[in-house]
């Protein structure tokens, strides 16, 4: 059975019997990352230099906040890389290559940080979950490197301490508040390491980015406090097609229901692999609220429909070319999510506040639970 103390003076003999010349934590301000560099500074103290790159893909103000909050606990330097990860990222538009190219570009400029300090070992994150998923081939998670085979010695120069790669979220959890990590960080929802670039669907613009960046501070706020496990926003260009098969599918939940697909396409599981297919949005007026979440079987069945989208914002918003999805899910393990049973009410007024940008045409909310979807759409 897992307890935090066991745990930690297990994972603290472990590190000290390694040889380590000094050690680079990149920490996110998530709990994995977070709680990792807390209990290696308990085992090396200041052999351990945390670090937060500010990659640009943060909140707003995150970066800021983050080492605020936990100032006392860890010395967090800041590193600003933003100029690199737009160069390298911005123009990719399929899922996979943004998070291989976040992986590399984030692994490059940590293994030059390695190198400047005279460290030899990287700390990171890495829980169970992330290196089941990319081992799977269901998506490349951006911090899963020796699990695939990559030498990070060889390739990186540095070795891997990853003291978390056996737990689960809530043994990590427990973990953190054992080690007096804050509440703000321990009860944070996961954010995923290759941050809003994945987030921004399809063609990542920093006409996007910003959208998706001002989108999740409204639908994080809206959102707040209900007992979700994780609720963000994404966004897309509003391009559509017309299905007519798949709108006779749902036909019977209410009047002059149609469904469409963008042109951008989402990441899925089915069966036990990943699937990258088309998003569909129904829109129009349905019997009552409840079946919008019996939307999701109809359109996925023997389609290569991933995501299924309701149309809350009812025949869009004037003028902006960015199509805005809420999304919110809650799970134990991350690896199956249910879509929570949100009233219109409270989705209707997130969308209200969403629909002020001009650069936004229309919301949506994500009824589809994971699988057969992902939680994030890339
Ligand atoms: P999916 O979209 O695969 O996400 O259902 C499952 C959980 O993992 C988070 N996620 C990531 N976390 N690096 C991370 O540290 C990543 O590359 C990454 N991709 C997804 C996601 O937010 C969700 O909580």
């Amino acid at each position: 059975m897992f307890t935090p103390e066991e745990f930690t003076k297990a994972i603290i003999n472990e590190i000290r019997g390694l040889e380590i010349r000094c050690a680079v934590a990149a920490v996110s301000g998530g709990v994995d990352s977070t709680t990792s560099a807390v209990i290696t500074r308990l085992a090396i103290n200041d052999k351990l230099i945390p670090v937060l790159f500010d990659t640009g893909f943060m909140r707003i103000n995150e970066p800021v906040e983050v080492i605020e909050s936990l100032r006392g606990l860890l010395p967090i330097r800041l590193i600003d890389v933003r100029e690199e990860f737009y160069r390298a990222m911005m123009g990719l538009s399929d899922a996979e290559e943004k998070r291989v190219r976040f992986r590399d570009t984030f692994y490059s400029a940590l293994s030059k940080l390695v190198r400047d300090n005279g460290c030899d070992w990287l700390v990171q994150g890495t829980i169970a979950p992330d290196w089941i998923e990319t081992v799977g081939g269901i998506k490349t998670q951006h911090n899963v490197l020796a699990q695939i085979g990559i030498e990070t010695d060889r390739v990186y120069g540095f070795k891997l301490l990853e003291p978390l790669r056996e737990l689960y979220k809530d043994q990590v959890r427990a973990l953190a508040r054992f080690l007096g990590v804050p509440v703000s960080i321990v009860d944070r929802q996961p954010f995923p390491g290759p941050g809003l670039s994945i987030r921004a669907v399809g063609l990542l613009t920093m006409e996007k980015l910003n959208v998706v960046k001002w989108s999740t501070k409204i639908v994080e706020n809206g959102l707040a406090n209900l007992g979700l496990s994780q609720w963000f926003a994404a966004a897309w260009e509003d391009e559509r097609v017309y299905d007519e098969e798949l709108s006779r599918r749902v036909k019977d939940l209410g009047r002059g229901l149609t469904v469409e697909t963008f042109k951008v396409k989402g990441t899925g599981v089915k069966g036990d692999s990943r699937e990258y297919g088309r998003i569909a949005v129904v829109s129009g007026e349905l019997n009552r609220w409840g079946v919008v979440f019996n939307l999701y079987p109809r359109l996925t069945y023997g389609t290569d429909i991933t995501h299924v989208i309701y149309e809350v914002s009812n025949g869009g918003v004037k003028g902006g070319k960015f199509f805005v999805t809420i999304r919110a899910v809650t799970t134990s393990d991350y690896m199956t999510a249910d879509v929570p049973k949100l009233g219109r009410d409270i989705l209707i007024k997130v969308a209200e506040e969403l629909a002020k940008n001009d650069s936004v045409s229309s919301i949506g909310f994500d009824v589809t639970p994971k699988p057969p979807a992902t939680i994030e759409f890339e």
